[in-house]
């Protein structure tokens, strides 16, 4: 019995307890928002979309300010934009005299665009809005975000691959009888334009394009605005961390055909160098690269499997004129080695043209 009547008690209070803090929180409210709640006529439908002129579909221009690219990892595919997202548009139904009006806490009163994008895998809002209504009933609405965008990568080429990632802008609920999405590009305005100059560790970033598409959905088009971004990978790391030390070893190596046939311990020992160096760097890149990009044809496994088979013949060359040696042959031994001073480098040289004007031209190209 005493339970009871605690427990109700209890309710009692609790209950109470939630009015008085509506009541307060609903009067604090009105009182911050008068001036939103000024522009709002009766009856006005906040998830409905603004009549547009003539029964034209609602004009909704978006532009982005990209302040920085950060975080693009090969691995998950996907890099971040961070950046602020403007829309504009014009909401005739309000009654506004003739003082513009910023607020930001406005947008909770209005129709506003559902902005989805779709390929952003998480986005987030840092709060920062501003939220601009003129004296002609336009707004303009901005606010700040960090999108991880997903980008399909494809690594044919690397290191001389060219990545193309897209970001994409969409409305969720008004298809195109309501709505028309589109970049703003009146008075010439850039819709993507950067706050600063954005230059990431390892690409060079490339002009955005936009563009638009359409997509039906339940018997109603809906438009897609779409960003593209290049991303081009700098040579600079490949070609200090790989091409440079490999070649430094061939060269080196090619030192062998100075050495007296005769001085077996000092040959072999310059060649097993090579050879496991060689052999490392490949097996440091098959680390760094994992088995998701191995399906791919790589050009540096070109680069080093073609090096290695090199040192091979030269090893097998070695072993023979060492057992040549004791059949006096040295003076036959001797003239190999002359002519392979010039056809070692002569080789390599060609190798290495053919190789990168074949590859610098998939480069450039992109
Ligand atoms: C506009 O003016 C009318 C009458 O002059 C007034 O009642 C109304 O509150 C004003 N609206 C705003 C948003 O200031
Ligand atoms: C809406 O956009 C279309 C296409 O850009 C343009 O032709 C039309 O005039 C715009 N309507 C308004 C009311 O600005
Ligand atoms: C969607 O757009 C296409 C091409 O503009 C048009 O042929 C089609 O009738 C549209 N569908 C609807 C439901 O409006």
């Amino acid at each position: 019995m005493l339970f009871i009547l605690k427990t109700t008690v209890f309710i009692y209070i609790a209950l109470f307890r939630c009015i008085q803090l509506s009541l307060v929180s609903s009067s604090h409210v009105e009182c911050e928002d008068e001036d939103c709640l000024n522009l709002i006529p009766k009856g006005y439908k906040k998830h409905s979309a603004p009549p547009g002129i003539n029964g034209q579909p609602l004009n909704v221009t978006f532009a982005i300010n990209i302040i920085d690219i950060d975080e693009i990892n090969t691995e998950t595919m996907d890099f971040r934009i961070h950046g602020y997202v403007y829309s504009t548009w014009i909401d005739n139904r309000l009654l506004i005299n003739d003082t513009e009006i910023i607020n930001f806490k406005c947008s909770r009163y209005m129709w506003v665009p559902d902005m989805v994008f779709e390929t952003a895998k998480s986005t987030k809002q840092f709060g920062n809005k501003f939220f601009y209504i003129d004296k002609d009933k336009s707004i303009i609405a901005s606010e700040r975000y960090a999108f991880k965008t997903g980008c399909l990568m494809h690594f044919e080429n690397y290191p001389f691959d060219t990545q193309l990632c897209m970001f994409s802008i969409a409305l969720m609920s008004s298809n195109d009888n309501e709505v028309h999405p589109q970049w703003d590009k009146e008075n010439a305005n850039e819709p993507i334009s950067f706050s600063k100059k954005i230059e990431p560790l390892q690409f060079h970033l490339g002009k955005p394009r936009t563009y638009t598409t359409k997509a039906e959905y339940d018997g109603a088009n809906f438009t897609y605005l779409y960003m593209s971004m290049s991303l081009k990978r700098r040579l600079t790391g490949s070609v200090v961390n790989i091409y440079a030390p490999s070649t430094l070893i061939v060269a080196v190596s090619w030192v062998t055909f100075w050495i007296r046939a005769e001085a077996a311990p000092a040959r072999v020992a310059l060649i097993v160098t090579s050879l496991l160096t060689l052999c490392t760097q490949s097996s440091i890149k098959q680390a760094v690269y994992d088995a998701r990009e191995e399906k791919n044809t790589k050009k540096i496994n070109t680069w080093i499997e073609d090096l290695i088979p090199e040192k091979g013949e030269n090893s097998g060359k070695q072993q023979e004129n060492r057992a040549c040696s004791h059949c006096s042959l040295a003076s036959n031994a001797a003239d190999i080695d002359v002519l392979c001073r010039k056809l070692f480098p002569l080789l390599f040289l060609i190798f290495s043209v053919v190789y990168w004007v074949y590859y610098l031209s998939i480069y450039e190209q992109k």
